[in-house]
């Protein structure tokens, strides 16, 4: 099986270059399903959710290609609207090619999803906002059917919680929807602007994405474009909590800084020091870092996604620290692992007290999800002597090459068993 060997103790220095969103890529790709004309997504990191998800539109019968680094979606014919469960269950994100297909083929049906093992992760809301356009909704076994035979209509939808992937699929039937559409308590996240301006890019009215309303008029045809996405905020942040905690000083480029605002809050508070540019950060840290309250949010809040860097950080920082998590319910499963470096962690519901321990001790763990996968990487690079990480395939689904990333600053990890 694929592990990583982390061995501790060395410091960082050097630059990195930011890869595009996972978060924001994944939308655009389905989004890009409901073009009549080919859609060419620039630098696209070869990530296995990016792979998953060019498979599932394969199996619509959507070309979906890497020319070099860019990955080129031709909608021109789409043969089936059935994502299938061996597609779906790899990642949760494939349901949001439900919004796309509803919208520019009337119909979907897509088994249940699957993706990291944080909470329930319902998708009530999303079938809410389809139901609100007009969509007919049929749950199997083990599958979702939507079904639109007279076509999608604007409608006015309130969120009850302002979901991510809710607010996507909902502004992606809507983009193709008769009339007006007004979302209301959307996701506010970077992700969520990125996701609108590909869609103006390709003939879409969707005003106020980044707000806490989103106005939609219904086109009726969005062609295909060429579109850059916005840097991966969260792979920006794992490498701005590997500098604070290994010590050393950083450059990250292509990171948009105003992304970055609530974990750079954070880290100064830590004692980190983060000089902001246009588009880059320098990150120095001497690895005296100060415990610090923290409370996940939707954005601007901090980011869940965050969380268990965070906290792999907090272990080892002075004094007694606070994780509250808010947005997922069952996001804690790397405190375990955490334990195994000799981490002190008390969790009461949805709060860890994180107290700070001197050293961390090389231990063998696992990756429990994708974020937590960092979270043990990083770890792994201030404790002492050698950390195995395991169940690597929740690394390699969202963390652009990061074994070669991390070496080129002086990191030390190896790749073993394939
Ligand atoms: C997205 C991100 C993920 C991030 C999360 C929160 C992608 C591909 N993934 O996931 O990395 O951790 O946002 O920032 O962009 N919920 C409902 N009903 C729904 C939908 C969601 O109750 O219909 C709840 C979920 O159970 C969860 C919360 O809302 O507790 C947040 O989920 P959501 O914002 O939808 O996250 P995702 O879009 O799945």
């Amino acid at each position: 099986m694929t592990k990583l060997v982390v061995t501790g103790g060395r410091e960082l220095s050097g630059e990195v270059r930011i890869s595009a969103a996972k978060n924001a890529v994944l939308p655009i790709i389905a989004a890009a399903l409901a073009g009549r004309t080919p859609s060419v997504i620039e630098e696209v990191p070869r990530l296995v959710d990016v792979l998953t998800l060019a498979d599932v539109l394969r199996q619509l019968g959507v070309g979906a290609e890497f020319a070099g680094d860019n990955l080129v979606i031709d909608p021109q014919k789409i043969t089936s609207c059935e994502a299938p469960y061996e597609h779906v269950r790899r990642m949760r994100a494939s349901f949001l090619v439900m919004g796309p297909l509803l919208a520019r083929e009337g119909w979907a049906r897509i088994a249940l999803p699957g993706g990291c093992a944080i909470g329930s992760r319902p998708i009530d809301l999303h079938l809410k906002g389809f139901e609100a356009l007009g969509a007919e909704i049929i749950h199997g076994h083990g599958f979702i059917e939507a079904r639109a035979r007279n076509g999608l209509h604007g409608a006015n939808i309130y969120l009850d919680f302002p979901s991510v992937g809710a607010t996507e699929n909902i502004i992606m039937a809507a983009v193709l929807a008769d009339g007006h559409t007004v979302l209301e308590n959307p996701a506010q996240e970077p992700e969520i602007i990125d996701l609108a301006n590909f869609l103006n890019n390709m003939g879409a009215k969707v005003r106020g994405a980044g707000t806490d309303t989103i106005r939609i008029e219904g086109v009726g045809v969005l062609k295909g474009v060429n579109y850059t996405v916005i840097p991966d905020r969260v792979e920006a942040g794992t490498y701005m909590v590997a500098v604070a905690m290994a010590g050393g000083e950083v450059r990250l480029t292509n990171v948009l800084p105003e992304h970055m605002k609530p974990v750079t809050a954070k880290l100064r508070e830590v004692g980190v020091t983060v000089a902001e540019d246009i588009d880059n950060v320098l990150v120095k840290s001497d690895r005296r870092l100060l415990a610090v309250d923290i409370k996940t949010l939707p954005y601007p809040g901090f980011p869940t996604d965050m969380q268990a860097q965070f906290m792999a950080m907090l272990s080892v920082a002075s004094g007694v620290s606070s994780v509250q998590e808010t947005v997922f319910e069952n996001r804690f499963m790397h405190v375990d692992e955490l334990r195994k470096f000799g981490a002190s962690i008390l969790v009461e519901g949805r709060v860890a007290k994180v107290f700070g321990v001197n050293r961390l001790a090389g231990a063998r763990v696992k990756a429990t999800d994708l974020r937590a996968g960092a979270a043990m990487v990083l770890a792994g690079m201030v404790a002492d002597g050698e950390t195995e990480v395991d169940y690597v395939h929740h690394i390699d689904r969202g963390y652009d090459r990061l074994v070669e990333k991390l070496c080129r600053i002086g990191g030390q990890i190896r790749r073993t068993g394939g």
